[in-house]
């Protein structure tokens, strides 16, 4: 199975040769009708609220949080299943959020989902010759004759048996059932695959393999992954770089490294503790789990300020005050947190005063304004607030030898990337 040169896609595409996924501010707001015959709007559900992120060619971005916090929400804005509410989503450099469905259609092949349930998610009357095959039929990626072969090769290539094409999901197991799934999604040589909890499902002793066939595909064919997870074990070994959802917001985006070894916001920090073959130099070397009080807030209602105050103990009067905005902390390290450092040694006074330009209180300063462009930035920018001293640095003041961590000259000199 091939796929056309990349500077030949690019052509078609426009591509300007960026990342090929550039996310800017998304949101998807789902209203909520009252009763009765003139069902008006009273609320909104913020499934989705301001988020942004690249997902880079070839590469895969982890999307990570708990159960509502709006991940295949994301997913399914990307694959255009849903509209957005407000924001920019760049594919190849091209706005693909207004599109109308009949724009869409040329790119549906490029962006393709493999989904959660391997039970539903296929059709139970259809054989997997027809459940392969149509995608290559409808977008006419191949001749009517040689459908089957291609069908046979896509088999082949998640590992299934190519001359079980005519049978059905029936008969086949979890794990094989997800294997036809991405066959499908393979199908079209996408160039961004979408999967939502593709593993979840499925018995652990399975999910390994079928996370292997995902990183095989992902080599030979150069796909790019927006890969969801309710946790970070799953997408530990796949991204090389995570992003962590709490209530419909990026909390924390980093580089792997920096995530696992070094992370700054006390969600990330309870989600890591309860990773158990981490080491746990991310919660200061406890082996303990950081239990969250209470239950996730709704999505209707969300708390103000921080949306995670209700669930964290370092929070203080300014987090209920102030929204923290996703602030960059490292060349390749954004944080939405007042207080935002190592576990145990995070700082007391808001790290975010000066960017936000309010005082301690969550008062505005007058004549002082916080860029909120610099906020939304999907990628990462060269210079960033340093979390020890306040000051900005630079990627020059970092040189070329390895990630940034967010750490201070003199915590570097502690101990590096402490595993
Ligand atoms: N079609 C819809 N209409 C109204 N609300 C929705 C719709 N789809 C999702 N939601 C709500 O949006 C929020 C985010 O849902 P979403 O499915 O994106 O979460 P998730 O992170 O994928 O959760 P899970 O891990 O359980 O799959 C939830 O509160 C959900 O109830
Ligand atoms: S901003 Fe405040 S409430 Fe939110 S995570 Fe940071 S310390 Fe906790
Ligand atoms: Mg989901």
């Amino acid at each position: 199975m091939t796929r056309p040169a990349v500077d030949d896609a690019n052509a078609s595409s426009g591509s300007t040769g960026g990342p090929i996924l550039e996310v800017t501010n998304l949101q998807k707001y789902f209203p909520i009708k009252s009763s009765g015959v003139f069902r008006r709007s009273i609320g909104a559900v913020q499934a989705v609220d301001g988020v942004s992120f690249q997902v880079e060619r070839g590469s895969a971005l982890g999307l990570v949080g708990e159960s509502g916090c709006g991940k295949s929400t994301t997913g399914r804005l990307i694959t255009r299943l849903y509209d957005p509410t407000g924001g920019s989503m760049k594919f190849e450099g091209r706005e693909i959020g207004n599109l109308s469905n009949r724009q869409m259609l040329p790119l549906r092949s490029e962006i393709q989902m493999i989904f959660q349930d391997p039970y539903s998610s296929l059709n139970p009357r259809h054989t997997v010759g027809t459940i392969v095959g149509t995608p290559l039929r409808v977008h006419k990626m191949v001749p009517e004759n040689k459908v089957l072969d291609r069908v046979r090769e896509l088999l082949e290539v998640v590992g299934l048996n190519p001359e079980h094409y005519n049978r059905y999901p029936n008969e086949f197991s979890g794990g094989q059932r997800q294997r036809i799934g991405i066959a499908r999604a393979l199908a079209l040589q996408p160039k961004l695959l979408v999967a939502d909890e593709p593993v979840s499902a499925l018995d652990v002793s399975i999910q390994a393999q079928v996370v292997n066939l995902l990183q095989d595909v992902q080599k030979q064919f150069d796909i790019a992954f927006l890969f969801i997870a309710h946790d970070l074990a799953v997408v530990r070994h796949f991204c090389p770089e995570i992003a962590v959802m709490y209530l419909g917001k990026i909390v924390e985006i980093a580089d792997r490294e920096t995530l696992y070894n070094t992370p700054h916001h006390p969600y990330t920090q309870a989600l890591l503790s309860a990773v158990p073959d981490v080491k746990q130099a991310a919660v200061g070397g406890r082996r303990e789990r950081i239990r969250l009080a209470g239950d996730v807030p709704s999505p209707i209602n969300p708390p103000s300020g921080c949306r995670f105050r209700t669930r964290c103990w370092m929070a203080q009067d300014i987090c209920s005050k102030v929204e923290p905005p996703l602030l960059q902390i490292g060349k390749n390290h954004k944080v939405a947190c007042h207080f935002a450092g190592e576990f145990g040694a995070m700082p007391t006074s808001p790290i975010t005063l000066s960017a936000l330009g309010v005082d301690g209180q969550g008062n505005k300063i007058a004549g002082a304004d916080a860029s909120v462009e610099d906020f939304t930035r999907a990628g990462y920018a060269d210079t960033w607030t340093d979390v020890a001293t306040h000051q900005e640095r630079s990627n020059a003041l970092v040189g070329t030898g390895g990630l940034g961590t967010g750490m201070s000259d003199e915590q570097r000199g502690e101990g590096g990337t402490r595993r």
